[in-house]
């Protein structure tokens, strides 16, 4: 049940290997929707620049060609040569039906080869601020895995948490001073970065304070901090011991979040920046040995080809730092081999703030010229713009106070409280608070989805929560509005034809909108951009809503015509849910 564009690209190429001969068997027909027609096949200009010959006649001969006769009228020429098509509506509506059937998975085609992609997003840091950026990088990261898990390739999920490193010393130190089950230590587990502050203030307070203060008080906190992570990374046990508590406590505060935000991450996706210490030494012996890593300042460095910084001088990857610690950049090439090498990945995704670009081009192609990334596994960073509050400004605060992501969300599902009291006063109780959640969490989660993954965009809880617009709500309300009119055929006992009504103009222009659900699903996993099926949503809730006013499904004398609308209606709701729940946003029954 091919989509509209692969069944017109399979005619065209048939006709191009008739006119022009075998070796045009892959040229690319072009079919692209149009203004003018349905689609339009852009692919005369091309290939009379290839043959030597004027566009308009290769588009003739196209015509001439091309056996279009079961799906399209023939193809009209336009301009230079653009071939304008417009599809039977016959062929649109036997199109339609077949999407019908469940084993039509709503048109999204098995995967040529399925593959193995390893997905890395979300990645907060222990006992530290989860900001909107972390928020952004789990909700389009999480998208992205539900996607290509639809599209029938296997996702491995990597949450690659910030559990390691100089800060920890800080961090233990204070956890200690505290004690581990004081209400300050709780604070890992509810605010993290109350708690990180404390222990940041501690430790400069000490380091200002200086020697002079250390010779009174014993040791100061910078220096007892400094001396942890030594211990700590030497492997103490008592000093691993309150690690793992501190991870514990941040982990549940992760999991918090997650939840809150339908979030598919759980303890069994982390893959934090720790477990891949055993590796590090490897990783920096075998690139010294390879001739890849050389010391430079003391530490050892890759200079991935084709980076220079000021003066033109190569840029360096510290891989081991002088005092032999490990760095961020070592991490990310043992997980880089980790990946490849053992979770067998053809492609990995890095969602990851837009700022940390150049660190991945320089670890990527280090890990290409190590041999850890071969060329037909693919890489890439996908960059995470950033949220900004209504100052302009990077949003790290709200009325005056710093961000607290938890109270935030809670002032999303607040909102949206607010709003589905005044609309449905007369639900229950707990199905309103259960909406309240679902429009509230949709419409932050949409916010980040529908902006191009690596623009900014400026938090605005109102218009996240409109009801109108390409947001969450009017696309849960579409649904909703859909669920209700079965509800009520079914009450007159109506039941959808097994055929979808395609005959006026806006039912030929719907049904079309739907038999492009595949294609776009297809683009988004393979280009990582949700924000095409957000974009597709959006216009398939608008075709809805014209269609609707043009035939009203229960109003309509017919019955036959009333059950092959309701048809359509019913197949929209079922689009329209399965592209919200790739994007992981819940449709209430009813709004
Ligand atoms: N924890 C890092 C941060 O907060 C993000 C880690 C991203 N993943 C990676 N493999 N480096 O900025």
């Amino acid at each position: 049940m091919p989509a509209p564009e692969i069944a017109l690209t399979q005619r065209f190429q048939t006709a191009f290997v008739a006119a022009f001969g075998p070796e045009y068997a892959e040229a690319d027909p072009i079919i692209r929707p149009s203004q003018f027609a349905d689609f339009q096949c852009n692919a005369a200009m091309g290939l009379a620049k290839r043959l030597g010959r004027a566009p308009r006649d290769i588009a003739a001969e196209i015509v001439e060609a091309v056996d279009l006769a079961d799906i399209a009228e023939a193809p009209e020429i336009a301009g230079p040569g653009f071939l304008n098509i417009r599809l039977r509506t016959d062929w649109i509506a036997a199109q339609t039906a077949e999407l019908v059937d469940p084993s039509a998975a709503l048109g999204v085609p098995a995967p040529e080869r399925a593959q193995t992609v390893v997905i890395d997003y979300s990645a907060p840091n222990v006992a530290k601020e989860m900001h909107v950026g972390h928020l952004r990088t789990t909700v389009v990261g999480d998208s992205i895995v539900r996607t290509l898990e639809k599209l029938g390739h296997t996702v491995v999920r990597q949450n690659h948490i910030g559990d390691w490193g100089t800060p920890f010393g800080m961090l233990i130190e204070h956890l200690l001073e505290v004690g581990e089950d004081s209400a300050e230590a709780d604070l890992v587990r509810t605010d993290p970065n109350a708690f990180y502050q404390a222990a940041r203030a501690k430790f400069d307070a000490a380091e200002s304070a200086g020697v002079a203060g250390s010779a009174l008080e014993g040791e100061d906190f910078a220096s007892r901090a400094r001396r942890r992570v030594a211990t700590l990374q030497s492997g103490d046990a008592a000093s691993l011991r309150i690690w793992t508590h501190l991870v514990d406590l941040s982990k549940q505060y992760f999991h918090r979040i997650y939840d809150m935000l339908d979030v598919t991450l759980t303890d069994e996706h982390l893959a934090g920046e720790s477990t891949y210490n055993d590796l590090l030494e490897a990783v920096c012996d075998d690139l010294e040995t390879a001739g890849i890593a050389r010391i430079s300042d003391g530490a050892l460095c890759v200079f991935p080809e084709g980076f220079t910084g000021r003066d033109e001088q190569p840029l360096p990857l510290i891989i081991r730092k002088s005092d032999g610690g490990y760095g961020y950049a070592t991490t990310d090439l043992a997980a880089v081999r980790h990946r490849v090498g053992t979770l067998g990945a053809d492609r990995i995704g890095y969602v990851v703030g837009a700022a940390q670009g150049l660190h991945f081009q320089m670890v990527f192609t280090a890990a290409r010229e190590a041999g850890w990334l071969p060329a037909q596994v693919e890489a890439e960073h996908v960059k995470i713009g950033s949220v900004l509050g209504e100052d302009g400004k990077i949003l790290r605060t709200r009325s005056g106070s710093s961000l607290r992501l938890m109270a935030l969300l809670e002032e999303a599902v607040g909102t949206a409280r607010t709003v589905i009291d005044e609309l449905r006063p007369d639900l229950p109780e707990a199905e309103r608070e259960q909406i309240a959640h679902d429009i509230g969490i949709g419409g932050v989660k949409y916010a980040d989805l529908s902006t191009a993954h690596d623009s900014d965009y400026t938090f605005d809880l109102d218009r996240m929560l409109a009801l109108t617009g390409n947001t969450a709500p009017y696309l849960q309300y579409a649904v909703a509005r859909i669920r209700s009119i079965s509800r009520k055929a079914a009450a007159r006992g109506l039941t959808a034809a097994a055929a979808p009504r395609v005959d006026n103009d806006a039912e030929r222009a719907l049904a079309l909108a739907l038999l492009e659900f595949g294609p776009t699903l297809v683009s988004v996993g393979a280009e990582y951009e949700p924000h095409r099926l957000c974009a597709y949503l959006f216009s398939l809730a608008q075709a809805f809503t014209s269609f609707y006013e043009a035939s009203p499904i229960l109003q309509d004398a017919d019955a036959e015509v009333q059950a092959g609308r309701l048809a359509l209606a019913e197949l929209t709701e079922r689009v329209l849910v399965e592209g919200l729940d790739a994007l992981g946003v819940h449709a209430p029954q009813q709004m």
